[in-house]
């Protein structure tokens, strides 16, 4: 396994503002995710665990001046737009607690979606299909999300995280909406890709889960302690 740094967030800080109030969330987080690494960010409930991630997956921009997210050494932020979007569809997968499957696309144009941004793509179609098979939803290609359970739902959002082939995956309390035995398959699952030498970066609010992967951070008053 090579210790190349894939991923890091230097000092990210993140203020929301509402109206004139503003609700600071995160103080100069810093965070360093390793090529084939795993790492668990354990944080309690609205301590900023999926704002860090949006942060480290492109689809948040930190506060101006305040520090960078770096992706192979390069700056996320501080590319043109057209960059940051490449990073988000094609550098990264992520998945999130309540899936954000589109519920009038079957589960294969779901899992395929990500890779027909731009031109219609046959190699995306047979990606997906090949993940979702390898997934066990094989026989629920042409269902739509509804006709699902909550662990084949999340299947399928991880065959569309996936679908691009990313170096990495950012999953935010990927079982968080699942029953135990549920979510342990969902942890399965992603236990097959980290050893198949995925990186991923995933949340939680629970030690246990955290457990799961090969390191674990605390998140706690705005920092990674
Ligand atoms: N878009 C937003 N606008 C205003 N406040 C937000 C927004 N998103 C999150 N927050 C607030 O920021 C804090 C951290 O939220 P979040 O990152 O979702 O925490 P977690 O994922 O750890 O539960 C919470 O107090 C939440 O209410
Ligand atoms: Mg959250």
């Amino acid at each position: 396994m090579s210790d190349a740094i894939l991923l890091q967030g230097c000092d990210l800080r993140k203020t929301y503002v509402l109206g004139r109030a503003e609700v600071p969330v995160l103080h100069g987080a810093s965070i360093s995710v390793e090529e084939g690494s795993w790492v668990s960010i354990l944080g309690s409930s609205g301590s900023g665990k999926s704002t860090l991630l949006h942060l480290l997956g492109g689809l948040d921009r930190p506060d101006a001046d305040s520090g960078q997210v770096l992706y192979r050494g390069q700056s996320v932020w501080e590319q043109s737009q057209r960059a940051i979007n490449v990073y988000r569809n094609n550098d990264i997968g992520f998945v999130f607690q309540f899936y954000h499957l589109l519920p009038e696309l079957t589960v294969l144009e779901n899992a395929s979606l990500p890779a027909m941004i731009g031109e219609t793509n046959e190699s995306g179609l047979e990606r997906a299909e090949t993940l979702l098979t390898q997934f066990g939803l094989g026989h629920r290609l042409h269902h739509k999300p509804r006709e699902l359970s909550g662990g084949e739902r999340q299947r399928t959002a991880i065959a569309r995280a996936l679908v691009n082939e990313p170096s990495m995956l950012l999953a935010d309390e990927p079982t968080g909406n699942l029953d135990e035995e549920t979510g342990g398959e969902i942890l399965g699952v992603l236990k097959e890709l980290h050893q198949d030498g995925l990186a991923i970066v995933m949340v939680t609010h629970d030690p246990s889960i955290a457990a799961q992967g090969t390191e674990t951070v605390h998140l706690r008053r705005g920092l990674i302690e």
